[in-house]
């Protein structure tokens, strides 16, 4: 069973978390775009874990973890990353995490030029990450990339860097920006690649021969649906596919392996960054991070948290070809008195099922909202569908009508045990 895990809203949905619980009985996991602007939080006990880059299939032992094609590798971060995990206990080696020859790389000039870049748009800055990754998959489609692969040649990446170069500093300096040396960039990065290079392969096989061997495979998504370069809030996304097509081309196996499709979102909706957030609200903000929630696993920052937002779910929901829902955080529900869902969005005075590509309609987007009535119970105990209060079960089947999908997992907690398998 191959099964893609997407998010469905704007990042940060739990796809970790569901990851995980789908690792114990799978044999790989495998992620295909994004670099290491995602975090993925997985609770296991009392230890915490935040993945960046690595798939979050490591935390299980004798599992094949696939950084794949399609990624975006920061070479330090990587090392960084893989350095706390060891620090936590986790094992890692080049059998039980793999990366492709043909994943670009993330350089320091492209971290800085994506801060020039965010300076440049002035008012329509996206609110970046900052980790370089715009500038990387730039570089990656105008054919000015660098691949792990070409890393691995010291002499061929010295000259593709210091031709980049000349055309990236210029740019930088421009921005009042300090310009880099092809030997520091090098020199930067010279102990990541070492500890790296055993890992890199061409992964495409390797993947190809789990699927004929009928091992089970899980590709992890990065970002949401939302923040995706085609159907996003352009532009206020990300540079990637991050919709479940991603998978594929991101990791070099074909559509007809893929079995199903999760679409992981919250029960409510989040977003960092900027761009339009239609069920926004400042009070469920204050009241959620008040509870010490919805704080980025990446950057710290506040997320922007609002009601569910059922017009992105139901565009999400077709563009993905979602088979099952993974809806999760369903307990940060728990003591509101009422709860909104949007099924619309008014622009103009004309209704919208599905969100709108100009961009200046989400500026004048008005959410059209029924509400329902809130269980004001505790859910975090519960485990199984009968054990939730009846208006929860009530707002999940029309979150699942909404979004012409059903539900398949609720998530009412943070750890490992916290998931309702419907
Ligand atoms: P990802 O990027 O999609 O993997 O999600 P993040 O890890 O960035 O953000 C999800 C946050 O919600 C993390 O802090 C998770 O630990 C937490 N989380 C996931 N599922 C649940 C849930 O069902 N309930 C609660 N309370 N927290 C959850
Ligand atoms: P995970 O995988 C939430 C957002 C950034 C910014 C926009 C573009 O944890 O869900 P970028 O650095 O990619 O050029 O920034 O996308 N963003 C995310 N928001 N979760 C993520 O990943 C994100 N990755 C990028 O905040 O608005
Ligand atoms: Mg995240």
């Amino acid at each position: 069973m191959n099964t893609i895990v997407n998010g469905l809203q704007w990042g940060d949905e739990g796809k970790g978390k569901i990851v995980d619980y789908l690792t114990e009985d799978a044999d790989v996991v495998v992620r295909g775009q994004g670099g290491n602007n995602a975090g993925h939080t997985v609770i296991v006990g009392t230890s915490k874990y935040i993945l960046h880059l690595v798939p979050s299939g490591i935390l299980w032992e004798r599992k094949q973890n696939v950084i794949g094609n399609g990624v975006v590798l920061d070479p330090i971060g990587l090392v960084r990353e893989i350095e706390t995990l060891e620090d936590q206990g986790v094992t890692i080696t080049p059998e039980n995490l793999l990366i492709s020859d043909r994943a670009h790389v993330v350089l320091p000039y492209h971290c800085d030029l994506d801060a020039a870049q965010e300076q440049a748009r002035g008012k329509f800055s996206i609110g970046t990450t900052r980790r370089g990754i715009g500038p990387a998959y730039s570089d990656k489609a105008t054919r000015n990339g660098l691949r792990m692969a070409d890393l691995l040649n010291p002499e061929l990446a010295r000259d593709l860097i210091s031709v980049r170069l000349e055309d990236a500093n210029f740019t930088l300096k421009r921005h009042g920006m300090t310009s880099h040396e092809t030997a520091e960039v090098l020199g930067s990065i010279e102990s990541a690649l070492d500890r790296l290079r055993p890992h890199v392969t061409n992964t495409i096989p390797t993947l190809h021969k789990a699927w004929k061997g009928g091992k089970s495979i899980v590709f992890e998504g990065a970002q949401g649906t939302f923040l995706d370069i085609d159907f996003g809030t352009y532009p206020f996304v990300t540079s990637s596919n991050t919709t479940s097509g991603g998978a594929c081309t991101g990791s070099g196996l074909p559509p007809i392996a893929i079995d199903r499709v999760i679409g992981v979102c919250k029960a409510y909706t989040t977003r960092v960054g900027e761009g339009a957030h239609i069920t926004e609200s400042q009070e469920f903000s204050d009241y959620l991070h008040g509870m010490g929630r919805e704080f980025g696993a990446t950057t710290g920052r506040k997320r922007r948290c609002g009601w569910l937002d059922c017009v992105l779910l139901r565009f999400a929901s077709m563009v993905n070809g979602v088979t099952d829902l993974a809806v999760t955080n369903l307990d940060g529900l728990d003591q509101r008195d009422d709860i909104k869902i949007c099924t619309a969005y008014e622009i103009d005075g004309v209704q919208h099922s599905f969100p709108p590509a100009q961009r200046d309609a989400w500026n004048h987007a008005v959410p059209v909202y029924e509400t329902h009535p809130g269980w004001k119970s505790d859910t975090s105990g519960c485990r199984s569908w009968d054990d939730l209060p009846p208006e929860a079960q009530a707002y999940l089947t029309r979150l699942s009508e909404l979004a012409d999908a059903p539900v398949k997992y609720v998530g009412i907690g943070p750890d490992r045990e916290q998931t309702i398998l419907l």
